[in-house]
């Protein structure tokens, strides 16, 4: 276990944690259609990728509200398991009470951190979807994750690929640091190293080799997604959520007078992607997967 301590409690992760289960579990709340939508596209092709079999157990690191959980808990059947694992316990809280109400007698849910916690528990697969850019030290955290594994055991994740292929994140985010300075000290917490942590390739794959995982590979997946129905919903969530939201959440209130201007600049933005069937915009990830080795 990590003795490292903060303002936000005691881990190495802790501030991430804070924020995931503070502030930006709120957010996903708020935002929850368009982003799980959107990113569902993404996660069913890495399940298309390395399926889940009848009668598998599978891991489900960083779940979440624990959709792609149940998802996995449907393709393994009564005779196979998901477990969804998330440092915030209120992702979890949701995710318990939705898959019981509805009726999902095969998936459970523990509240962990994955990168201080040794799971006594041995899993065919693990899956992630969005759910491994925010350890503060990867290494140890997907190591604990190939010692979950059965050798031979295979992981599959979903990652964020470079920023200038997702235009309208990336965007997002310039706009904002064009007008919002970045605070020197933050009052909230921040969310870890960010969505664009594994969008490096060799970053990732000696992430990887260094927590024991072997055959490395990194399929590319572009599958635009819709960012809101129409503009006002589309700016509302890059002022939210991801680098642009992360920006103007650390400046809180001190930026609340540049808003305005935010708003009117981001509307200019992410116009060109606004059409007849809401806002719809290029979205490229990673689809790494990789074997436990022995
Ligand atoms: C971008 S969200 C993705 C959630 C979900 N997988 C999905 O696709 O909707 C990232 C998730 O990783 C979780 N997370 C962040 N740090 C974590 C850690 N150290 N251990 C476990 N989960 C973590 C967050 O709480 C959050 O639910």
């Amino acid at each position: 276990m990590s003795t490292v301590e903060t303002r936000w409690g005691s881990g190495a992760n802790a501030e991430a944690i804070a924020a995931w289960d503070g502030p930006l579990y709120d957010r996903f709340v708020r935002f929850r259609e368009i982003v799980t939508t959107g990113l569902g596209a993404h996660g069913e092709a890495a399940l298309e990728l390395v399926p889940p079999r009848t009668g598998q157990r599978v891991l489900d690191v960083g779940c979440g509200f624990g959709d792609t959980t149940q998802r996995i808990a449907e393709l393994v059947g009564p005779t196979g398991e998901a477990m969804g694992v998330d440092a915030a316990a209120r992702f979890i809280e949701t995710a318990r009470a939705e898959a019981a109400e509805a009726g999902v007698a095969n998936a459970r849910f523990e509240v962990a951190d994955v990168q201080t916690t040794s799971f006594d528990e041995r899993f065919d697969l693990a899956f992630s979807r969005m759910g491994t850019m925010f350890f503060a030290n990867p290494v140890p955290a997907m190591r604990n994750v190939r010692q979950a594994l059965v050798p031979g055991g295979r992981l599959v994740m979903v990652v964020w690929r470079r920023r200038i292929d997702n235009e309208w994140l990336y965007r997002a985010q310039e706009i904002v640091e064009g007008i919002v300075p970045r605070p020197d000290e933050y009052e909230e917490p921040t969310c870890g190293p960010g969505p664009f942590s594994m969008a490096d390739a060799d970053t990732t794959s000696a992430i990887l080799l260094g927590a024991g995982f072997a055959d490395v590979s990194l399929r590319r997946c572009d599958i635009p997604i819709v960012i809101g129905r129409d503009l006002d919903e589309a700016v509302d969530l890059v002022m939210a959520m991801g680098p642009a939201g992360e920006i103007l959440r650390l400046a809180g209130d001190r930026a609340a007078h540049l808003h305005g201007q935010v708003d009117a600049a981001l509307r200019e933005g992410l116009a060109e992607f606004a059409g007849p069937d809401g806002v719809r915009a290029p979205a490229s990830t990673w689809i790494v997967t990789a074997v436990a080795a022995g």
